[in-house]
């Protein structure tokens, strides 16, 4: 391990707090490293290995695709991006659709869309209202869309355009919504700010917003797509509709891919309004077509909602029995367990010891994304070993 850390602090620049773990391969849930200790791996690459680490079909796909054909420019038809594009337009509500290679990119894309269509629907309008405690990307633009003040505070002037306001209240959007207005961009569920559940009825009251008032609503689905809640997509689990849609992580089980999709009525890209070398590549393609398929046609989505039950339920009767565990809270396959106190870095790395890797995704709190995939074995061994890693953690 050493020999490893030091060649990080050598030559990588040290932008992550990197738990201390070599992991040098994975099977499913599980992950091991480098002394061939063995992990349940409950952060799955976070939220990017929905079915698990060298699921066959993707493996399969991509060494076939990587000794076919992986790289042309866009100017030309690919097979495996067609394929992919009609897998997500025909199980989505979206019509259109446009690969990126990460979830900050789709984003940006989404955003330029709705720049464009403000420009032709609401007299040049180009302001995107976002939600505090979202998580967009850390390009600038997103890090601008990002209502979390630590990522943005190193990195002004930031890019004009976006206005954060409260999550889960419609009175702040409406407050904030003017001439100048052409989207809200939300999260259905917020991940990274801590795994946050919107009060019910708010998308559909933003949604209702949106439509009075020309405005488009994207939903950023890069960490709830793909079957993390529970259902393909996660608005879906709220009944609410978008104009466009973004996703990244879940998408390529494990190559990165992103991808915004847009209804008929706002899909305004034309010829030269946007591109990209990689985006919609024939290799992460096949591997995003393979993942997505074998998602939707073996119901992974219900298969995440039983299993997320049955790992809530796990957690609860854990709170249950510890007073230092304050919530239990998430969807699907995206659960966050809260503490008293800011214990979550000492949790994680306690759990580490355990073989069980989790992700501290407040001070206060963790966060549980395993793969979709994940049995209920590996989640009594999951809880066991949490157990045995909070209990050492609070007695340090
Ligand atoms: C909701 C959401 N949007 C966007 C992003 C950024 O995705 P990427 O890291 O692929 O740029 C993330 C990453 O955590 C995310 O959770």
């Amino acid at each position: 391990m050493t020999s490893w850390q030091e060649m990080e602090s050598k030559y990588y620049m040290s932008v992550v707090r990197r738990q201390p773990v070599v992991i040098v391969r994975g099977q499913g849930t599980m992950v091991w490293d480098e002394s061939d200790k063995e992990y349940l791996d409950f952060t799955a690459g976070w939220a990017v290995n929905n079915l698990g680490h060298c699921h066959p079909a993707i493996v399969d796909a991509i060494r076939s695709q990587a000794s076919t054909l992986m790289q042309t420019s866009n100017q030309f038809y690919t097979i495996p991006q067609l394929q992919l594009a009609e897998v997500l337009v025909e199980d989505s509500c979206l019509d259109k659709v446009f690969f990126s290679n990460s979830g900050a990119e789709a984003n940006e894309g989404a955003v330029k869309l709705a720049r464009k269509y403000g420009r032709r629907n609401r007299n040049g309008a180009h302001e995107v209202i976002t939600a505090f405690n979202s998580f967009h990307g850390r390009t600038l633009a997103m890090v601008s869309a990002t209502g979390q003040p630590h990522y943005q505070a190193n990195w002004t002037p930031l890019p004009e355009g976006f206005v954060n306001v409260d999550y889960s209240d419609l009175e702040a959007i409406k407050g904030a919504t003017n001439d100048k207005t052409c989207a809200v961009m939300l999260e259905p569920l917020q991940g990274e700010g801590g795994v946050n559940i919107p009060e019910e009825g708010y998308l559909q009251a933003v949604r209702d917003w949106c439509d009075e008032n020309g405005l488009l609503l994207i939903f950023d689905e890069v960490q709830t797509g793909l079957g993390r809640l529970g259902t393909l997509w996660g608005h879906q689990a709220f009944n609410v509709e978008p104009d466009v849609m973004t996703l990244a992580k879940g998408l390529g089980g494990g190559v990165p891919i992103g991808a915004f999709l847009a209804k008929d009525h706002c899909a305004v890209l034309e010829p030269g309004d946007h591109g990209s070398t990689f985006g919609g590549n024939a290799l992460t393609c096949a591997a995003a077509n393979a993942s997505t398929r074998f998602i939707v046609e073996n119901d992974i989505p219900n298969r995440a909602k039983e299993m997320g039950n049955y790992l809530k339920q796990g957690l609860e009767a854990l709170k249950d029995r510890h007073s230092f565990i304050s919530d239990v809270r998430g969807m699907g396959l995206l659960l966050a367990l809260e503490f008293g106190s800011e214990i979550a870095g000492k949790v994680v790395a306690s759990c580490n010891d355990e073989g069980l890797l989790l992700n501290p995704v407040r001070p206060n709190a963790i966060r549980f994304m395993p793969p979709l995939t994940v049995n209920t074995q590996e989640i009594d061994a999951g809880l066991e070993r949490l157990e045995h890693g909070i209990l050492r953690a609070v007695a340090e």
